[in-house]
């Protein structure tokens, strides 16, 4: 996609030009008032939030409707939605929105989930042209579109072309583009760490696990060191305890916590940011097999805890055990975790908001916070200690699933037995990582979603918000 900026749109050659109306206008912006005007008075116009009108005409006039009091995610939303409808046009003008918004909008709205179609209905916007801009807007929400759809990118590809060993190397020809440092661990490393849950999760499968570490360390004089710890399952078949058929084929966006904490260093790599953080994402893919692990089983993690796990599928949780205890052994000072972890943070939550659970309420508070700037939905979900009894074992430290009751917090309580005193997050994005009906401004597939939260978090954190 290119992008040009001019000082004015009088004269510019575009195939058409978007025109964004609330949904409560009586009229539109002087330069349009004359197209406008008599499509008010027929009651064409206004236009609900993201419906479409195409004029014909050279250029053509797109009228799309947008929420009364439009913040950054309508603009972004209101982008992709144009962008997604525009068949034959290739050069597309935007006459108002929030650059910034509209540029990552039109990136996220020009993402194909077709990857793998011979002939691929990939959305034909080749150039956008914004007025009386600068640079700078542009530029950032290039580097966010990006990364989010790198990510989805990633999320998307089916999991016989994405075993632990190839998303490794995408993750170090990512880091190599944006000037990250990287680290890649294989068997025999995790073997020398004593990742014991790692290996276990990972020991069903013809394809050994990995775990991959990539740094920014963008505040050298700082001592203060950001960890976004991701799950990075290339598919989840439950294992021995297998899940049922259907929808199991969705089980290749297990991963999409540790594409997009990856994402989210590439972001604050090419932003250039005044912060230190590491992306840490263990790999593996679950598997029965006659060698895979059984329920009963004990493993003894990095840390040197026990785990029985109960059920193979309560997998997440194992190898993030080992991936938070190897951060902090990186002295991570402040970590998040964020992973596809459980069923039930889509029960509790639905489809609309991911869950949010912490060991530290001002360090939670100040990742809800950058949540709801940048317009991403989640929750908060309690964290008591009596949640901590659903998962005692009788042979081990602690067992890997607690039963019918809480299993988002069950699953949390789990992985707070691994971070010990250090501030931590965990963001259970089961609910909202995969989108499951095609909505105007997204297609059916993987979201993208908590990219802009990691970022926004993390250049909050560089800047001191909160964290002390
Ligand atoms: N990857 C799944 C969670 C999941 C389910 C993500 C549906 C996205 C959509 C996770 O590994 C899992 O299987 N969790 C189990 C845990 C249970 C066995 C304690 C679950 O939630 O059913
Ligand atoms: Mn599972
Ligand atoms: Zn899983």
């Amino acid at each position: 996609m290119e992008f040009e900026i001019r000082d004015s749109l009088d004269g510019i050659q575009a195939d058409a030009i978007v025109v964004a109306l609330p949904e409560d206008a009586e009229r539109s912006d002087p330069r349009f008032s004359a197209t406008a005007n008599p499509l008010f008075t027929s009651g064409d116009l206004p236009l609900k939030p993201f419906e479409t009108l195409l004029l014909p005409g050279t250029p053509r006039i797109v009228f799309v409707g947008i929420p009364k009091a439009a913040d950054l995610e309508a603009w972004r939303r209101m982008a992709a939605t144009v962008v997604r409808r525009m068949k034959k046009v290739k050069r597309l003008a935007f006459s108002c929105g929030d650059v910034r918004a509209l540029v990552e909008g039109v990136l996220v709205g020009s993402f194909s989930v077709e990857a793998y179609k011979t002939s691929n209905s990939r959305p034909g916007v080749e150039k956008i042209i914004f007025a009386g801009t600068d640079r700078k807007p542009v530029d950032e929400g290039v580097i966010v579109g990006e990364s989010i759809n790198w990510a989805r990118g990633l999320i998307n590809e089916p999991s016989n072309r994405k075993p632990p060993r190839v998303i490794a190397e995408r993750a170090r020809e990512m880091a190599a583009g944006a000037g990250l440092a990287v680290d890649i661990l294989d068997e025999r490393a995790l073997r020398d760490l004593k990742m014991g849950a790692l290996l276990g999760v990972g020991q069903g499968s013809e394809e050994p696990p990995r775990l991959v570490v990539l740094r920014h360390a963008g505040n050298p004089g700082s001592p203060k060191l950001l960890a976004y710890v991701g799950k990075g399952i290339t598919f989840d078949s439950g294992g021995i305890s297998i899940k049922a058929a259907e929808g199991m084929e969705k089980m290749k966006y297990d991963m999409a916590g540790g594409a997009t904490a990856m994402a989210a260093l590439r972001t604050l790599a090419l932003f250039r940011a005044p912060v230190n953080c590491m992306a840490v994402v263990p790999l593996a893919e679950n598997m029965p097999s006659g060698r895979a692990q059984r329920p009963g089983d004990v493993v003894e993690s990095m840390s040197g805890k026990t785990i029985e796990v109960i059920n193979t599928d309560a997998e997440g949780r194992l190898i993030l055990a080992d991936a938070l205890a190897y951060a902090r052994s990186l002295r991570a000072t402040h970590l998040v975790d964020i992973a596809t972890l459980t069923g039930a943070a889509r029960i509790a939550l639905g489809p609309f908001r991911a869950g949010v659970m912490g060991n530290d309420q001002s360090f939670i508070d100040s990742f809800l916070a950058a949540a709801k700037r940048v317009g991403e939905k989640m929750w908060q979900m309690p964290m008591d200690d009596e949640y901590r009894d659903l998962i005692k074992s009788t042979v081990a430290d602690v067992a890997n699933s607690g039963g019918r009751f809480a299993g988002m917090i069950t699953a949390a309580k789990f992985l707070q037995e691994f971070v010990g005193g250090t501030p931590w997050v965990h963001v259970d994005i089961a609910s909202t990582a995969w989108n499951d009906e095609d909505k105007p401004y997204l297609p059916k597939g993987p979201s993208g979603v908590a990219l802009r939260s990691l970022v926004e978090f993390a250049l909050g954190f560089g800047r001191g918000l909160a964290t002390d």
